[in-house]
């Protein structure tokens, strides 16, 4: 009898051709596929739920049902012409780094089990670092996503600037901070008294003199400044914050510098991108999500520190922490790097492997290529919408994102809200591109972030055809002038 779980080199190649023509062809198709698809709860159930299975099902049986019943009823964040929230745009060469990822499964908490693969990491951190500008001493760590990075700098915010918890600490971020910080906040056990959504200007930026007023005001109440958080990108919008000037605050005021660029800090490698985000480099800490405008598959956020022992001084463990299993660890590698040190986790994968293959494989001029696409496509987009004078710009292209209303003489702010509302709703039924609202100023607005390498004219074209027929129509049906 074999020993349990292992499969004959015929077995394994059998399955593994057949996952890898399920992957190319989904490259190879994606595009003439819907970008989005949902079942219901109850279909989902019907089609998928079955009891805990005792007896072997062939696996090329379960390939053909995810096939047709899984990976089509999603959303398609790698769609060429997804255009909602921040996709997810991948390519092949990483997607391989993830299979090869798993299928070596190297511990890389710490450097015994992985000097290699944290090498890896490590030089992928340096080029992330050196791009945004921050100095030698500083580093990093993969992360999930953004939400972990930024919850992680907060983390090292309070040991750094407060030595620990503080009921009475405050963290300073703008109204178009996204919400993974607060969240991050609630979770690390700060009360809403101690985070502050500081207003934004006309053009959603942070207001620097608003920001001051808050410190002083909390001052003077006895309150405990310790961090600002700052946009490189926002979700919403695209703006960036005004870095230089807060920093100038920040240093002032004795306040760590968090620069949230999950979305737009990959933007770092243009030329045009660096032109906007100057002064990023004065940040003590950045969110950096490869798996956003870096062309990376989930989960793979990043986050950069101006001081490497920040860090470590947050997260590594002391001798009453009881980690006995770990003595030949720490004994043997005092002065190496072991991730578990800089972050939450201890077990974690070689998150670094997908992102230095592609990084080598593709050379960064073809990266910046693709970032440049999304600048470039935004403003394509903004440029139809001004030509048809039934749209209204509410924030030109900025960092890949454009939004924009809907606008006729006559009818009321509410009727015009509703034909937005309504036709989100067409645009997503009809399938051919993700296009989906926002709010801005407590009003709804469509925003369009085409960041797709491969998306192109012609189809930001149709969209925004598509999109001006459903508004006409909507707007035709809707209660009439008021
Ligand atoms: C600016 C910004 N910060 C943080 C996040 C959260 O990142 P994640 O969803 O990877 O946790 C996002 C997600 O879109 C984002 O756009």
């Amino acid at each position: 009898m074999t020993a349990p779980l292992q499969l004959s080199r015929d077995e394994m190649q059998a399955l593994g051709d057949r996952a890898l023509d399920m992957v190319i062809q989904h490259f190879e198709t994606n595009r003439e596929n819907p970008t989005a698809r949902t079942l219901s709860r109850e279909e989902a159930a019907a089609r998928l739920h079955t009891s805990l299975p005792e007896r072997p099902t062939p696996p090329a049986e379960l390939l053909e049902l995810l096939a047709r019943e899984v990976f089509p009823n999603a959303f398609h964040p790698d769609h060429p012409r997804f255009y909602a929230f921040v996709p997810s745009p991948t390519n092949f060469v990483s997607v391989v780094g993830d299979f090869l990822m798993s299928g070596h499964n190297i511990f890389s908490g710490h450097w015994l089990a992985s000097s290699a693969a944290s090498q890896i990491e490590l030089t992928v951190l340096e080029w992330l670092r050196e791009a945004c500008g921050l100095p030698a001493t500083g580093s990093g760590i993969l992360v999930s996503g953004g939400s972990m990075a930024n919850l992680s700098a907060i983390v090292a915010a309070r040991e750094a600037r407060l030595g620990g918890h503080d009921s009475t600490a405050v963290v300073y971020c703008s109204d178009q901070t996204h919400s993974s910080m607060f969240k991050g906040l609630r979770i690390l056990g700060f009360g809403k008294n101690q985070r502050r959504a500081v207003a934004t200007d006309e053009h959603f930026r942070l207001s620097v003199p608003a920001l001051a007023e808050a410190i002083a005001h909390d001052r003077a109440n006895g309150m405990r400044p310790f961090c600002v958080v700052a946009n490189a990108g926002t979700t919403n919008t695209g703006a960036i914050d005004p870095f230089d000037e807060l920093a100038d605050l920040c240093a002032r005021e004795g306040l760590w510098l968090h620069v949230d660029g999950a979305y737009g800090a990959a933007a770092v490698f243009t030329e045009r991108g660096k032109t906007l985000l100057r002064g990023l480099g004065r940040a003590d800490s950045i969110t950096l999500d490869p798996h956003k405008w870096l062309f990376q598959p989930y989960e793979l956020g990043c986050l950069l520190v101006r001081d490497a022992a920040t860090l470590t001084n947050a997260f590594s463990m002391d001798d009453d922490d009881h980690a006995d299993y770990l003595a030949d660890v720490s004994r043997h590698v005092q002065q190496d790097v072991n991730f578990y040190d800089r972050g939450i986790q201890l077990t974690r994968g070689f998150k670094a492997l997908k992102l230095w293959l592609s990084m080598r494989t593709f050379g960064m001029a073809e990266f910046r290529r693709g970032i440049e696409v999304g600048f470039e496509m935004a403003e394509e987009a903004e440029r139809l919408l001004r030509a048809d004078g039934r749209w209204s710009i509410v924030t030109p292209a900025a960092m890949g994102i454009v939004t924009f209303r809907w606008h006729e003489e006559g009818r009321s702010a509410a009727d015009l809200d509703a034909v937005i509302a309504r036709t989100a709703d067409r645009m997503r039924a009809d399938g051919y591109a993700m296009v989906m609202s926002t709010m801005l100023k407590g009003r709804p607005a469509f925003r369009l972030c085409p960041i797709h390498p491969a998306t192109n004219a012609g189809e930001i074209a149709e969209t925004i055809r598509r999109l001006t027929a459903f508004a006409e129509q909507e707007s035709a049906q809707s209660t009439g002038p008021g």
